[in-house]
């Protein structure tokens, strides 16, 4: 069932200053324009992932593209505004070292762009499945920038906490050496045993290589080509820059819009970054799950549905509402 968007909530976590001067994002001026582009799309199952892993997940869409999706103005109108902006959430972990993290928080521009209709129906033909506006807001948009220091990664290798995301990037690829996006076709288990660990510590970030023949390097062509990918799945990284170099990329991420989905964030790791407002975000993000989940069941459960079958709609309407509760209670 794909639910309507959960909105955004209706105020902001103290810590955030919202921006009193900004551009009007508009879908028409702001994108390039729909061509339906034909998008090489990559398959997980020749990443070695099972059918039957594969029919428990969104969509068998790995990755999509890269296509043109921002303009000039687009471009511009973004980093007038990054100019404004300050990180507010530093990663000093193994991850991507110089981000702004509550950008849609920050900015009512990059808060539309996230949340865009037109936006989201072209990341779906990319991804392979009907995608919605990120339910957590503080995950709906980082934009990464190179470190200071470059020979350290842009991001390390990892998987995200969330399903979905596309990367946007910013300045011409011709304008610097290194700063790839690169992915592993291979499964999170096969990179968790190069790396020595466990595909549930695979958001934490990594530095071992992976073998080389199993890299892939996606080659855009210009500033505002977008690539988006089904990121729990996809090993990935941004390579380091070769040389001091400016490059931008905003990381747009996404929920699938069928609730009925096993939600695919990872929301025990999401509840250890301990970002503002983070409770209450988990809470409206199981909420608008379960209701639509329980408003299904109001509408179509039949009168001759046997006992069973009802204590198991009921459990699994609620199941994401009961394990937030446990994992906040615990944390
Ligand atoms: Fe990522």
């Amino acid at each position: 069932m794909n639910a309507a968007p959960l909105q955004f909530p209706k105020d902001t976590p103290d810590v955030y200053s919202v921006l009193d001067s900004e551009p009007v994002y508009d879908a028409s001026i702001h994108l390039i324009e729909d061509t339906e582009p034909e998008i090489k799309l990559d398959m997980l199952a020749d990443f070695g992932y099972s059918a039957e892993e594969i029919a428990t997940f969104p969509s068998p869409v790995a990755v999509g593209g890269p296509f043109p999706l921002l303009s000039a103005k687009g471009i511009a109108a973004i980093k007038e505004i990054l100019e404004s902006i300050q990180p507010t959430d530093p990663d000093t972990g193994n991850r991507a070292s110089n981000a702004v993290g509550g950008c849609t928080y920050k900015s009512k521009f990059l808060q539309d762009l996230a949340r865009c209709p037109e936006l989201i129906k072209r990341m779906s033909r990319a991804a392979g499945v009907q995608l919605a506006p990120h339910s957590i807001p503080h995950m709906q948009m980082y934009i990464n920038m190179a470190p200071e220091d470059i020979t350290q990664a842009v991001d390390n290798w990892h998987i995200d906490s969330i399903d979905y995301d596309c990367i946007i990037l910013l300045e011409d690829p011709a304008s610097f050496e290194g700063g790839r996006f690169q992915y592993f076709r291979g499964t999170d288990k096969e990179a968790a045993d190069i790396f020595e660990t466990t595909p549930d510590k695979l958001p934490l970030g990594f530095q071992t290589d992976l073998p080389a023949d199993k890299v892939v390097t996606v080659e855009k062509s210009n500033a505002g080509d977008v690539v988006c990918q089904q990121g729990a799945k996809v090993v990935h990284r941004a390579q380091r820059l070769f040389k001091q170099a400016t490059r931008t990329t905003v990381v747009i991420s996404f929920v699938p819009a069928d609730v009925n989905l096993k939600d695919g964030n990872n929301i025990k790791s999401i509840i250890g970054w301990d970002q503002p407002g983070t409770s209450t975000e988990l809470a409206r993000h199981v909420a608008w799950r379960s209701s639509n989940r329980l408003n299904e069941l109001t509408e179509n459960l039949s009168t001759n549905t046997d006992k069973q079958a009802v204590i198991d709609q009921l459990k699994s309407s609620v199941e994401d509402v009961n394990s937030l509760i446990g994992l906040l209670e615990k944390s």
